[in-house]
């Protein structure tokens, strides 16, 4: 979703401001522009599509030391040069960039145009820079403060006025805003990773919280212009993380590193001594854990999928009722908040405002709501009254691969936990803990195989219409598989339980619709083949991911991945590697834009 990035100091901006916007582009945009401030002219450039046409249109040596810029995933208005940000207000003297939603726009660009302004563009971003425009008497930061009072809405803005060189003004209110600490330069940033190139040491602003900044000094405030003391906060991300290194896309950089990622976020987290595991971010007492009745896991997108698989863990080996909602339908719903229960957001990003907003809610009912992310600092994290990081690295592409394994382990680490405290034995705890720390080196083995699944891809790629079908435990794991082929290749599928298909989608069985189906050796075994048979009595054409050896699926499917045989627990971990793969390479078979689909945006911080 859109980017900010801002930069005040002794170096040409343009070029730091076109190389911040590259590192955001994976967020998903559909425009992008900067406006450069130098001898009191504010100059604007902004362009439709990639951000290779802004950088041509950018000249090499275009002079001024601070500036904005921004990359557009649209929402109000459809995506051309004007739309894009920065906007300027009435005259010219003022250049904003803006994350968000403005909520009021429609009845202050009424107001404004009846007092006679002419807006440019379609956005309700503008409707910002105008009134910036109207309430400025001299000094920028109190006027953005003026006009933060009479906004409604989501935001994080950056403004600059032409004559006040040198100075940046940020505010933030339910969009991400970080503040970067250079040597002599200062950054502002949608996230971190625009300013890792430049620095580690971030301070990142709170709602309400206002930023002054040149290029050796900030100041933070609140709306009513109070000092506001901010931890200095470090980035342990490294810049060679946030490269593809001989990688064609993020996406595969990001499916072949997950035997490290896995391993990441259970070490130092698996205690055999004990046969569990040490959760200290949770900031829960034992006896606290031992009285949570239930559980509900609240998420978007492959976060919840990642929750779904969760809850059949948790429920079988700890016995406590556990639940899987969509943030986006819980919030609205006046959720019940049980005595005794425990919440978990799941979220990569820890910005996603359907999974914030869901989680505020709940806390203002009195949950206690904990975070699984893997950004660390981010909104959700510091939100949270606890949680665990999964410690994937950065995610750049679109598509998310690695953190949905990471965040299947933290909640499988959890699950023995609690499980432990519960019925649990100490034997049955390390054969659990055996088999998830199997999981790295049978992820390798997939990925070792990778060839394979490139050449069923090559084989199906032109099909219309998938389905992914998978039960119990991996049932969800079918609803990521078909997620991730419709998000980067945009051919239709479907997940579904492999039992519901007699309820309906067997109607769309023919020789052209390929079904993926899920089949490790679980207690469902028998009964997923005799879906399998089910499809293929109907002429449909059945790839089968089964477990290497199994030869009843391979008498059946047409076409069959295999995986390493292990502990029926890990085997969603195991079947979502090749669903990824073949996602992928379908992808690239079809010429997409695997790192950047149409339409999506990694983080959406809008609702
Ligand atoms: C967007 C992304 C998805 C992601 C979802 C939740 O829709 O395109 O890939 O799964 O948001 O994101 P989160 O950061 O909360 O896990």
């Amino acid at each position: 979703m859109c980017g900010i990035i801002g930069y005040c100091g002794p170096k040409p901006a343009a070029p730091i401001l076109v190389e911040g916007l590259k590192r955001l582009e994976y967020r998903g945009y559909d425009s992008a522009g900067i406006c450069v401030g130098n001898e009191r002219v504010l100059q604007l450039i902004k362009k439709k599509g990639k951000l290779q046409e802004l950088r041509q249109a950018v000249p090499a040596d275009m002079l001024g030391t601070y500036g904005i810029g921004h990359t557009r995933w649209a929402t109000h208005g459809e995506v051309n040069d004007t739309n894009a940000h920065p906007h300027f207000d009435a005259d010219g003297s003022i250049a904003i960039v803006h994350n968000g939603i403005i909520e009021n726009y429609n009845a202050l660009r009424e107001k404004l145009e009846d007092e006679g302004f002419i807006f440019r563009s379609e956005t309700d971003s503008e409707v910002i820079a105008f009134l910036l425009g109207t309430l400025y008497e001299g000094d920028l930061e109190q006027a953005l403060k003026r006009t933060c009072r009479i906004l409604k809405g989501t935001y994080g803005i950056v403004a600059m006025h032409k004559d006040e060189p040198g100075v940046l003004i940020g505010v933030r209110n339910g969009s991400p805003l970080v503040l970067g600490i250079g040597e002599h330069e200062m950054l502002l940033g949608s996230d971190v990773t625009a300013m890792l190139a430049h620095t580690k040491q971030v301070i990142y602003l709170e709602d309400g919280e206002v930023v002054r900044l040149t290029a050796d000094s900030y100041r933070t405030t609140d709306l009513r212009d109070r000092d506001v003391d901010k931890k200095v906060d470090y980035i342990t991300w490294e810049l060679e993380e946030i490269e593809k290194d001989n990688h064609r896309y993020y996406m595969e950089k990001e499916i072949f590193e997950q035997p490290e990622s896995i391993l990441r976020a259970m070490q130092g987290r698996l205690d055999r001594d004990s046969a569990t595991a040490h959760l200290g971010g949770l900031n829960m007492t034992n006896r606290e854990l031992l009285e949570v009745e239930r559980i509900k896991l609240v998420a978007a997108g492959t976060s919840y999928h990642a929750g779904m698989v969760a809850t059949y863990l948790i429920e079988s080996l700890a016995r406590i009722p556990c639940s899987a909602e969509l943030a986006s339908e819980l919030r609205y719903r006046n959720p019940i908040v049980e005595r005794n229960s425990i919440y978990f957001a799941i979220s990569q990003s820890g910005e996603t405002a359907d999974t914030l907003y869901a989680m505020r809610e709940l806390q203002r009912k009195g949950a206690r709501v904990l975070g699984i992310c893997n950004v660390v600092g981010a909104t959700i994290p510091r939100e949270s009254d606890g949680g665990v990081y999964i410690h994937s690295g950065p995610e750049i592409a679109v598509a998310s691969t690695k953190a949905f394994t990471s965040q299947l382990t933290a909640l499988y680490l959890f699950a023995l936990l609690i499980a432990r405290m519960r019925d649990m034995s100490y034997e049955q705890g390390l054969v659990f803990i055996d088999a998830l720390e199997a999981v790295p080196e049978q992820v390798r083995a997939i990925l070792d195989r990778h060839a394979e699944v490139e050449a069923l891809a090559k084989k199906y790629a032109h099909a219309e219409d998938f389905l992914f079908l998978g039960r119990g435990i991996n049932y969800p794991v079918a609803l990521e598989g078909a997620l991730k082929l419709k998000e980067i290749s945009y051919i239709h599928a479907e997940g579904y339980s492999a039992a519901e298909i007699k309820h309906g989608p067997i109607a769309l069985i023919n020789e052209s619709t390929p079904s993926l189906v899920i089949i490790p050796d679980d207690g469902l075994r028998e009964k997923v083949i005799s879906n399998m048979k089910e499809i293929k009595a109907r002429k449909g054409p059945v790839i089968a991911l089964a477990v290497e050896g199994d030869r009843d699926v391979a008498a059946i499917a047409d076409d069959v991945i295999y995986v390493p045989r292990a502990h029926e627990w890990v085997y969603p971990f195991l079947m979502m590697v090749p669903l990824q793969l073949f996602a992928y390479y379908c992808a690239l078979e079809l010429g997409r834009d695997v790192d950047q689909p149409r339409n999506l945006a990694k983080s959406v911080t809008v609702e």
